[in-house]
């Protein structure tokens, strides 16, 4: 290719790329599969390394965020980002509502409604059809220049697509994450031991702030736009002003009405009321705007919010109840999380006896006490939690609760890093919480997969001094078990050849089983497949640490902590002459995961693999194997004989189906 075919090429990549971003993340309809999407992103990747002429800020590869620290300057906002007046009561609504009739005289009017996303407010500004800046709305006058961090989030786009446009106008919106999302990171912090975040809101306001836009990346951050300011604007009118910014390529949610009364205004409500439940994101309210920008502007602003618009906030489900006492668990990694027990009381459903306290800032914010009456709401997540305390009702003896200096269940001095909320209990090798929840961890299912034993299992074993570490569960004999209580020969048996089969696991899930703060499932992989074995990991320095991709100094610093203590690496010595895998097996080093993150059916049979062995093939490129078709399926590799109800769920929700010899070419192809 000579230089003008280059250069052409590069611009047809970035054509291409965005447009199926903008299929994937704001249509949710993606034309190709992520493998094509992968590859094109790959060679366009490695064009623009070598031309660095061709560079330009808004290439798609722009999105991946740089690790470099950066600081936010604060903007100005061009029009300041007002909030909204808020209300929790129909009677208010109608008072908004004369006053607007009030004003518009004998105009006719109508409202648009919205959802009111939870999330962070940020406001996009775009001149010439490029994003310049991206700025949260800080105290509303002025912000912080977030603009690195949001151009990782793919819904946003970073040159405008259609050529109607204002050459410079402001877009805002809420940047928000997904329920399910929350609840995979969050989990995935639970199993790298780390504190977990509140709700998807703090989440994402929190990420917005970090500090490397390499970190934001790794976060699934998505945006819901929803009010345009600026000179020439498209219409006169707030709704088709968005119907057309969709057209420009923004993520505008499809949940908008018109409504040419209250009572409509009410319908819509009372709906999202009952729905909200169902929708993938939280919200928290509805927001009722006036549709004309005429009468926007005839309607006017007070002094802290516009008088064309307010928003109306659901009831959260809320109970009062008294505390009785606090629990303090101690987690794994001597993490302690305070739990309250409450009087038994009825909240959305089920009955509420506990309720989590997250740490112990969060008592002191509310001073909470115990005999307290307090309220106790359910957010996003499972467990509900206690939003504040009703003071009036308060015992005039009560004392200021004093959060606990020793573990509840060792008595050794808690310690507080700096930074980190939590309190951890440091005995990390006597204190029982800690060791149950280590064996827990290092047998379940992600880590070394031991079939036939569970939690009480662990408890037993705990009590019988039989176990006291993870290598003990290899130094378990036959006759230790069947002497123990309700333990029958079959479970013995079980046990046992669970615990020899654990030998075989792979060296990055044993090293994931071992518990390393912040080592969780990914960091584990990464590691073993850059350093190859534990001597390597156990003897490199912080900075060679450092110096692995995606290995941050919060990672790094907790490994040669671990290392740094004798008792971890006795337990390894111990674990290795066991006969655990403490390196890399040859047909583990997969070089590119050519199938890293696709979800691959197999079904029928095949000419040249077993379907064992394909299996193992999907797994070994970074693949996962899953045995029923939905819609976050990749591929079905499909041999003779595939079931005719496979073949017509793969059509309906436009599957790619691959041969055997098209899987083989896929992972030699790298
Ligand atoms: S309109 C001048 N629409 O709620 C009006 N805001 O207190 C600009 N919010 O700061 C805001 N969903 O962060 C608008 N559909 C929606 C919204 C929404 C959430 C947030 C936004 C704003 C706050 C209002």
């Amino acid at each position: 290719m000579n230089k003008q075919e280059i250069k052409t090429r590069i611009l047809n990549l970035r054509e291409e790329l965005n447009r199926h971003n903008h299929n994937y993340y704001v249509l949710a309809q993606p034309e190709i599969s992520d493998f094509e999407y992968d590859l094109k992103m790959q060679e366009l990747i490695s064009l623009e390394k070598q031309y660095p002429e061709f560079h330009d800020n808004y290439s798609p590869t722009q999105r991946v965020g740089s690790d470099i620290s950066q600081e936010f300057t604060q903007v100005t906002h061009k029009y300041p980002m007002l909030s909204l007046g808020n209300t929790y009561s129909e009677a208010d609504l109608i008072d908004f509502d004369n006053r607007v009739k009030k004003i518009l005289g004998d105009e006719d009017y109508e409202y648009i409604c919205e959802l009111k996303y939870d999330g962070a407010a940020i406001s996009l500004r775009y001149i010439d059809g490029k994003l310049k800046h991206a700025v949260t709305r800080g105290d509303g006058i002025k912000g912080d220049d977030v603009t690195e961090n949001i151009k990782t989030i793919k819904s946003i786009p970073l040159s405008l697509t259609g050529n109607n446009w204002p050459d410079d106008f402001e877009i805002r919106g809420e940047i928000i994450m997904l329920k399910e999302d929350f609840n995979r990171l969050n989990n995935e912090r639970i199993e790298s031991g780390e504190a977990t975040f509140a709700n998807p809101r703090n989440l994402a306001s929190g990420t917005l702030k970090m500090q490397k836009a390499s970190e934001v990346a790794k976060r699934p951050l998505n945006c819901f736009l929803y009010h345009l300011t600026g000179a020439n604007l498209p219409s006169n009118y707030h709704y088709s002003n968005l119907q057309t910014a969709k057209h420009w390529g923004f993520n505008i949610p499809s949940v908008i009405e018109i409504k040419k009364t209250i009572t409509k205004v009410f319908d819509f409500i009372h709906k999202w009321d009952k729905e909200r439940e169902g929708l993938p994101f939280e919200i928290d309210g509805i927001v009722i705007k006036i549709n004309s920008l005429e009468q926007q502007k005839k309607l006017g602003f007070t002094s802290k919010s516009p008088r064309w618009a307010i928003s109306y906030k659901f009831k959260a489900e809320q109970v009062t109840t008294k505390l009785l006492s606090i629990d303090y668990q101690v987690g794994r990694t001597g993490a302690i999380t305070p739990v309250a027990n409450l009087e038994p009381v009825r909240l959305a459903g089920t009955v509420v006896k506990r309720a989590s306290l997250h740490n112990a800032d969060q008592i002191e914010l509310h001073d909470i006490r115990i005999g307290d009456m307090v309220f106790v709401e359910k957010g996003g997540e499972i467990i509900p939690k206690i939003v504040g305390v009703d003071k009036s009702r308060r015992n005039p003896t009560s004392k200021v609760l004093e959060y606990i200096k020793y573990c509840p269940y060792c008595g050794t001095e808690l310690i507080r890093k700096e930074g980190e909320a939590s309190h951890y209990c440091p005995n990390e090798t006597s204190c029982p919480p800690q060791i149950k929840g280590k064996i827990e961890h290092f047998i379940s299912r992600k880590a070394m997969n031991i079939d036939g034993i569970g939690q009480e299992t662990i408890e037993l074993l705990f009590d019988n001094n039989l176990v006291k570490d993870v290598a003990d569960l290899y130094e378990l004999r036959y006759e230790d078990l069947i002497s123990l209580d309700r333990m029958a020969e079959k479970s013995v048996k079980n046990i046992l050849q669970g615990i020899e089969e654990s030998k075989n696991t792979p060296f990055r899930k044993v090293l994931f089983a071992i518990g390393i703060r912040y080592v969780g499932e990914t960091v584990a992989k990464k590691l073993s497949q850059s350093l190859k074995s534990i001597d390597k990991i156990a003897n490199s320095s912080f900075e060679s640490l450092v110096a692995v991709d995606e290995i941050g100094e919060k990672i790094a610093g907790s490994i040669t902590e671990y290392f740094s203590k004798p008792d971890n690496k006795k337990l390894i010595e111990r674990l290795k002459k066991h006969g655990l895998n403490f390196e890399i097996s040859e047909d583990e080093i997969n070089k590119d995961e050519v199938l890293n993150g696709l979800s691959i059916v197999i079904s029928g049979s095949f000419e040249k693999h077993s379907r064992e062995e394909l299996k193992e093939l999907i797994e070994k490129y970074g693949g996962k194997n899953v045995s029923s078709i939905s819609k976050k399926t990749n591929y079905l590799l499909a041999g003779k004989n595939i079931g005719p109800s496979k073949l017509s769920k793969v059509q309906k929700l436009h599957i790619p189906i691959i041969s055997e010899d098209e899987f083989i070419a896929m992972i030699k192809s790298e």
